[in-house]
């Protein structure tokens, strides 16, 4: 990108993933955060007291505060669209986090305000852009694997009521492992083979109430009102396939984070979650698999949650027009594909099987 024009930085959201934000964006000295904003006053004092921010308060000062340039706003996704409305019509462009909107529909209205405002709006994730995603992105349009025809993609439960203070909002609309997780995987696999043309799936809900178990926990328990298990098949508008499974119910698997199947020989791609991890690849006739070289430098370690790569994205694109990656467009497409695939029933295009036999019967014992 290195565009070095500064844009000061106003953050919305002081939680969890602020600290990511905040170590991130000190990275890039051209993205100085220079206020922040969240409804629990007492934290964003904490957060900029932490982080050396020289100004925190309430969302509305930060929007009048005209030094601002750009607002990444990083509150729960039920506050994404109104607070991303709000920067906007204050003549800021906008950084959102994952889901862009909690609805596509509410989505839509944010690019339509940002087109009618003439600001940018940017959507994470923007996982995509690191070295993993470019790496697995040059490995696909060198040929490496031949033609990608087919995908898979897993999404492990992350466990949130076991870590997470206040895990309410994951199990909520706009939360669940396809709007939360989910993100990651479509724009990885929308970044490696195209928009998706058509989705067919099904979804259920594993345990209606789930116990909170985290050290810091707020709440002893929280109830389940988005499909928190989803099976989905993709088609590409290239033709390929992608099978899914987006999963906060299965306690662990062996299944990998996400493979692409070419007529050469097949990538397996690490969690989209994360910047920086190795690609592999095992072609027709190698007998083991063998790590692609990166196509760009790693920025981050492995273990680590980075955040800022969007914000650059978004700067780079308003100083010079380099092109607009992680733009709203993009996030807006995966967040369509998601709601497709938590709503998609297979009733509408399943076969229906007649015979329905007994289990057999057991052997053992
Ligand atoms: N926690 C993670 O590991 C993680 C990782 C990647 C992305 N995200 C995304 O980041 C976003 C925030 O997640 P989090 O885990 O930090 O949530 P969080 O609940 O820990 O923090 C959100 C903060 O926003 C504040 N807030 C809520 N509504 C607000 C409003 N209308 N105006 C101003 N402040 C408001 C809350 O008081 C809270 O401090 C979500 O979109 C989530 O999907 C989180």
């Amino acid at each position: 990108m290195g565009e070095t024009r500064t844009f000061n930085v106003g953050i919305v959201g002081t939680g969890s993933i602020f600290k990511a934000y905040a170590n991130g964006l000190a990275g890039m000295p051209h993205l100085p955060v220079v206020r922040v904003a969240d409804l629990d006053q007492e934290r964003a004092r904490a957060a900029a007291e932490q982080y050396s921010i020289p100004n925190w308060g309430t969302t509305d000062e930060l929007l009048a505060d005209e030094s601002i340039d750009i607002v990444v706003n990083i509150t729960p996704p039920a506050a994404h669209a109104a607070v991303t409305d709000a920067a906007l019509r204050a003549g800021k462009h906008v950084y959102v986090e994952k889901p862009v909107a909690a609805t596509a529909e509410a989505a839509r209205r944010n690019i339509a305000t940002a087109d009618e405002v003439g600001r940018v709006l940017g959507g994470a994730p923007d996982t995509f852009l690191g070295s993993a995603g470019q790496t697995a992105r040059a490995a696909i349009d060198k040929g490496l694997i031949g033609r990608p025809f087919a995908a898979t993609s897993f999404v492990r439960s992350s466990r949130v009521q076991v870590w997470h203070p206040d895990p309410a909002f994951f199990f909520q609309p706009g939360g669940g492992p396809v709007l939360d997780w989910g993100p990651y995987h479509v724009a990885a696999l929308v970044n490696l083979l195209g928009p998706v043309a058509e989705v067919a799936g099904a979804s259920v809900i594993a345990e209606p109430e789930l116990p909170v178990t985290s050290p810091e926990a707020k709440v002893s328990s929280v109830p389940v009102n988005v499909p928190t298990h989803a099976t989905s098949l993709l088609r590409f508008a290239s033709g390929a396939l992608a099978t899914t499974m987006y999963s906060f119910d299965v306690w662990d698997t062996e299944l990998p984070h996400m493979e692409i199947y070419g007529t050469e020989g097949t990538l397996q791609v690490p969690d989209p979650n994360v910047f920086d991890a190795p690609v592999k690849v095992k072609r027709r006739g190698d007998e083991e698999w063998t790590e692609v070289t990166p196509a760009i430098a790693r920025v981050s370690p492995v273990d680590q949650p980075f955040r800022g790569a969007g914000v650059a994205d978004l700067a780079s694109h308003v100083a010079s027009g380099t092109p607009h990656r992680a733009s709203a467009g993009f996030a807006y497409h995966v967040l369509e594909v998601l709601e497709a695939m938590e709503g998609a029933s297979l009733e509408a295009g399943a076969v229906k099987i007649a015979s329905a036999p007994e289990r057999p019967a057991p052997a053992a014992g």
